[in-house]
């Protein structure tokens, strides 16, 4: 039952560890910046940082001012005008519908909590000193060539962003926000362009990147999970990168899938409702975390309860020239190919390719027309430690006159 294997071509890129590959000193240094940017709102909202020409395919509602998105598979947009499939749908409905590389049995809510972190993308690197001298240190830019292709050595720095989970949290199994020469996350809802490098027709396109994810909570306890999981093998089986502080993992996560095992799993997590504002919120004259939903505190924590990371990326380019033309055409905001146009040429391939009836696909809804493409593009890996790898708990949401039974047992 447990198949689903990784498809080939997402297998065997390099993944490199390096044990202390932060100073103390910049560490510290960077615990201060995240404690001084204060409001952490939860990945769900990080439309909050950057605008998208098309913030959806379509499948947009009215948001309720009273009731929020009633749809259960939508949420608020970042204006909170209109009720939108999440930004990850790709990866949010794989992790409800298997409960994660845990193979967790949870309901609807508790799973949507635990996928909520928090955080932060930064775009304007030269805001940073510390943050520059990351991406400029020598150490740095030798390893991140080693993961960049042979014939792609001009890296491109072009993004920070610090996460938080708190106890309990996880991150499911995915590929990172992918970038072809013409759609990224500014142009399209980010699982879109994921799911174009999935199909394999714009093989020409994809951009190489490179990330390092540097472990910045401080403790040191190998027992409270929260281990990186890397899939690179021909199985469902990952390997781990346990997150050691001041340590930084390097890889093309649009290349390799990986998640997280859960962070003090046994930790209770309050539920965090999907149309509601949750943030964390840094409280200086205490030095502790208020944990809030909707401006209602829900917990609080120390910032050695968090694990947290800051994930560090460059694209690799052939040439100065080609990342010059990239860039023009990015900062430009134009020549966006209309997003009823990308997904003619991805029905096309699922006709072709897959079978698919093109009336059928020209009639169906566009959140149908989502799961098709994400089905048959991104086939991310199952549970392997679970006898049943379906979360047969979130089964309500999708059928909901089963909840009575499942009340029971899960
Ligand atoms: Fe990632």
């Amino acid at each position: 039952m447990t198949k689903n294997y990784v498809e080939t071509h997402l297998l065997g890129h390099r993944v490199d560890f390096y044990p202390e590959f932060i100073d103390e000193k910049t560490h510290q240094e960077l615990l201060k910046i995240l404690k001084g940017m204060k409001v952490f709102p939860t990945n769900a909202q990080d439309l909050q940082f950057y605008n998208t020409t098309y913030e959806h395919i379509g499948e947009s509602e009215p948001l309720d001012p009273e009731l929020g998105c009633t749809s259960r598979y939508l949420v608020p947009n970042a204006a909170r005008t209109l009720c939108i499939l999440p930004n990850r749908f790709d990866l949010a409905k794989h992790f409800m519908t298997y409960g994660g590389i845990d193979g967790l049995k949870e309901n609807f809510e508790m799973l949507a909590s635990r996928m909520q972190s928090f955080g932060r993308y930064i775009f304007d690197i030269k805001d940073y000193p510390v943050m520059e001298n990351l991406f400029y240190s020598e150490e740095f830019i030798r390893s991140a060539k080693k993961i960049c292709p042979i014939n792609k050595q001009v890296l491109d720095p072009f993004q920070f962003h610090f996460i938080i989970q708190i106890p309990g949290q996880t991150l499911p199994v995915h590929l990172d926000a992918q970038y072809l020469e013409h759609a990224t996350r500014f142009q399209y809802p980010t699982w879109l362009p994921v799911v174009m490098a999935g199909s394999g027709i714009y093989q020409d396109n994809v951009i190489d990147q490179v990330q390092g994810v540097a472990y910045l909570h401080e403790w040191n306890d190998t027992s409270l999970g929260g281990h990186l999981s890397i899939y690179n093998k021909d199985n469902n089986n990952p390997d781990y990168e346990i997150p050691y502080p001041r340590g930084v993992g390097l890889m093309d996560g649009a290349k390799t899938m990986h998640a997280s095992t859960v962070f003090r799993p046994n930790d209770h997590l309050p539920i965090l409702p999907k149309n509601a504002k949750n943030e964390l919120v840094y409280q200086e004259d205490d030095d502790i975390w208020e944990l809030r939903s909707d401006d209602k505190v829900l917990n609080k924590y120390q910032t050695t309860d968090f694990r947290i990371t800051l994930v560090y990326r460059s694209r690799c380019f052939e040439s100065e020239e080609k990342r010059q033309r990239f860039l023009k055409w990015h900062k430009s905001g134009e020549n966006v190919r209309p997003v009823e146009v990308v997904l003619d040429e991805l029905k096309t391939e699922l006709v072709k390719k897959y079978g698919y009836n093109r009336e059928s696909l020209d009639s169906i809804s566009k959140i149908d027309l989502a799961n098709a493409l994400t089905d048959t593009f991104l086939k991310y890996p199952l549970p392997t430690n679970a006898i049943i790898p379906l979360n047969y708990c979130a089964l309500p949401v999708i059928f909901p006159s089963t909840q009575i039974i499942f009340d029971w047992i899960c």
